[in-house]
């Protein structure tokens, strides 16, 4: 089902009591959440519990992980499995973000594996895609994303397919105050839902959540969010503080 999403990534920043102060600041804000406009916080391992049992109560609001590992359990020292995450009480979990693929060499196929594990588990993968600066410069930014959500996700069933929320996150955009124009954004997010439109049909396309990521700050998440094919975003650095991310929610459509 299509939803708007102010998506919050804190990668890896904060210790236990920042977070808890971030999380009750933005708590402690007015928004209008429901069902179809939602706040999801992607907050590091150590926190999750802790986060998931203050939200609980509060409609609306839930808790990411920012990972997870592609096999079920065992002898994998160090990681952590959907299994873990669905049993804390988390509900979804960013999958491919450009700073996994590229510190930590994770692969389309690879991300394929991790996908059918969070929806076996029936929680919500964020899925992200997005190109480099080099690609964009060679204007083939459109094949190049559709051929990562082919490799990662065309294996799925039409009503697997609507569960996936998708982050469109240009790594031009990641971190360096550069945000794609609204133009840019709604055009990718169009050839985006086209991609899906050809593979599962128009009403599957029109059901898929699509976020922008990128340097989405107070001052532009209205514009951004405004173009017809964006449904809220993925926030990093802007999303560290609360009355900032709280215009961004307030973005939302
Ligand atoms: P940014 O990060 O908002 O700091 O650019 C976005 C992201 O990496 O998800």
């Amino acid at each position: 089902m299509r939803q708007q999403i102010a998506a919050a990534n804190w990668k890896m920043n904060l210790t236990l009591t920042q977070g808890e102060q971030l999380l009750d600041a933005i708590l402690k804000n007015e928004y209008s959440l429901n069902e179809h406009r939602k706040v999801v916080l992607a907050i590091p391992f150590p926190y999750l519990l802790p986060a998931v049992n203050k939200v609980k109560n509060t409609q609306g609001v839930f808790v990411a992980a920012q990972n997870c590992y592609n096999k079920k359990s065992g002898a994998f020292t160090g990681e952590t499995s959907v299994e873990m995450l669905q049993s804390i009480g988390v509900e979804y979990v960013v999958l491919g973000h450009s700073e996994r693929r590229e510190y930590f060499n994770e692969s389309n196929s690879f991300l394929a594996e991790k996908v059918n594990i969070v929806l076996e588990n029936n929680l919500i993968p964020i899925f992200c895609c997005g190109e480099s600066l080099t690609i964009r410069e060679e204007g083939t930014q459109n094949e190049f994303v559709a051929n990562q959500l082919k490799e990662s996700l065309f294996h799925l069933s039409a009503d697997q397919i609507k569960k996936v929320v998708i982050a469109y996150e240009p790594i031009w955009a990641i971190g360096t105050g550069k945000t794609a124009s609204s133009q840019q954004a709604q055009d990718i997010h169009l050839h985006i839902r086209n991609t899906f439109a050809a593979a599962y049909g128009n009403e599957v396309a029109q059901d898929i959540t699509i976020l922008y990521g990128g340097s989405v700050k107070g001052n532009n998440a209205a514009e951004i969010f405004a173009m017809p094919d964006v449904d809220g975003g993925l926030v990093g650095g802007a999303s560290l503080n609360a009355d900032e991310f709280a215009i961004i929610i307030n973005a939302l459509k």
